[in-house]
């Protein structure tokens, strides 16, 4: 844990909250399965970015003050009963020492103090609309707050979204950030060739899963979203995630999987034929998409704006799909028209961070973002072309997806997924070497 770094993000925050201000920010809770079973826990990811605690049913506060700035940690106490079952505690002491909170207090004491602490403050920041049990909870605080203490009923209480300043400080990631990215950048290109090699016609598809998830695992990561693991038409499907079919000879396998490593995602997309060779046909259409990524990436520079590279990309698959015959017309007009979303229908990318679809705005009013140093963005391309009356049938369950994470860097860009081949010529040969 990073507790320098940890500091740093909680006081610039409070600079930006400002005298009077405080920031509320919760923790994730744990989220039913079925019957005494949770879901796996995740930490809520705005929470862990200002205090790297990993536990649920906590709660940060953070009160900028002349007389001193102020951090507060809710959290579970020790509980020697409770952690036998279910692990250790840090406790309101651990929570001081080794989390660094100026004050820790225990979370059945939220509803008790908060108020307290509200009750001198106009502006009130927190993750609003996110949760409505929690917007209500903020609310009845602000009520109890303003009811409880006569002389502060006559303060203004304005309720701000923490997003509009958190989101813009995660959008930059700082050195160490850019490490953990590419940590999982690694663990991710380490299971996609692992899933290159283990693959072959007659296993399903969850068996060349189970290869990346052995590999993330191993590392001690776990996967950033369900992994997509799609053959033959499943590729044309782009949140395919049963991964339950048979792999055919002369399909193709679109694979779109990534490693989280200490909380930063990575987000991977390959494709490639199931028994390791390219058809001339899939091959040509690879070959399109490929020129798409290459041209889309080199859009990612300082100065350039969120929609170059997703423009870029459109341009040359368009183009392409007049060259392939499978759209018809002057390229100009079939972009205008949109006609290429009968195969692009998403967009080429987003910002990856904590959060597999990150954080941050696309926009600025009308005008699109400046792209800028410290700025990770995936750049995803495809085509995905279904048994469609019209379209010649060799084209059918074509899906091809090429995606990779770009670091925005002083001079251009960085791609933190460069080394996986994305070169049918080497995707072949890496697939000719075997795994076990
Ligand atoms: N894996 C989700 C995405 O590519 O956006
Ligand atoms: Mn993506
Ligand atoms: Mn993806």
């Amino acid at each position: 844990m990073n507790t320098k770094e940890l500091t740093k993000r909680r006081k610039t925050l409070m600079r930006m909250v400002g005298h009077k201000g405080i920031a509320i920010v919760p923790s994730a809770n744990p989220v039913p399965r079925n019957r005494d079973v949770d879901h796996v826990f995740r930490q809520d990811s705005d929470f862990l970015y200002l205090t790297g605690f990993e536990e649920p049913n906590a709660l940060a506060l953070l009160i900028p003050d002349k007389e001193g700035d102020r951090y507060i940690l809710f959290c579970r106490e020790r509980n020697a009963d409770q952690e036998i079952w279910n692990g250790c505690r840090a406790g309101l002491e651990g929570a001081e020492k080794n989390y660094l909170a100026d004050k820790a207090y225990a979370i059945n004491q939220l509803d008790e103090i908060l108020p307290r602490l509200l009750s001198d403050r106009e502006r009130i920041f927190y993750p609003m609309g996110r949760d409505a049990s929690f917007d209500h909870k903020v609310i009845s605080w602000v009520n109890q707050s303003r009811g409880s203490y006569r002389d502060a009923k006559h303060i203004l209480h304005e309720l701000l979204s923490l997003d509009y300043l958190l989101h813009d400080m995660r959008l930059y990631k700082s050195r160490s950030e850019v490490s953990l990215m590419r940590k999982a950048a690694k663990v991710s290109i380490a299971a996609h060739v692992r899933a290159m090699q283990a693959c072959e016609p007659g296993k399903h598809e969850y068996e060349i899963e189970a290869e990346l998830l052995y590999e993330f695992k191993k590392a001690g990561c776990v996967p950033a979203y369900p992994s997509i693991v799609g053959g033959g038409g499943n590729t044309c499907i782009l949140h395919y995630t049963e991964n339950s079919q048979v792999l055919n000879d002369g399909d193709l396998l679109l694979i779109d999987a990534g490693a989280e490593c200490q909380g930063y995602a990575s987000d991977i997309t390959r494709t490639f034929p199931v028994n390791g060779t390219f058809s001339n046909i899939q091959r040509e259409v690879y070959e399109l998409v490929l020129e798409a990524q290459t041209a889309a990436i080199r859009k990612v520079k300082p100065g350039n704006h969120w929609n170059d590279p997703h423009h870029e990309a459109v341009k040359v698959l368009t183009k392409g799909l007049v060259g392939l015959g499978l759209l018809k017309g002057k390229p100009a007009k079939l972009i205008k028209d949109e006609k290429y979303r009968q195969f692009y229908m998403h967009r080429t990318g987003h910002w990856l961070g904590l959060d597999v679809h990150d954080v941050g705005d696309y926009r600025f009013d009308e005008e699109w973002r400046l792209l800028e140093p410290g700025m990770t963005l995936t750049v995803e391309p495809g085509l995905y072309i279904t048994r469609t009356k019209g379209v010649p049938k060799y084209f059918w369950n074509i899906g091809i997806r090429i995606e990779d994470d770009v670091l925005v860097t002083k001079d251009g860009n960085q791609v933190l997924t460069e080394k996986l081949t994305r070169d049918p010529d080497e995707i072949e040969a890496l697939m000719a070497g075997s795994v076990h």
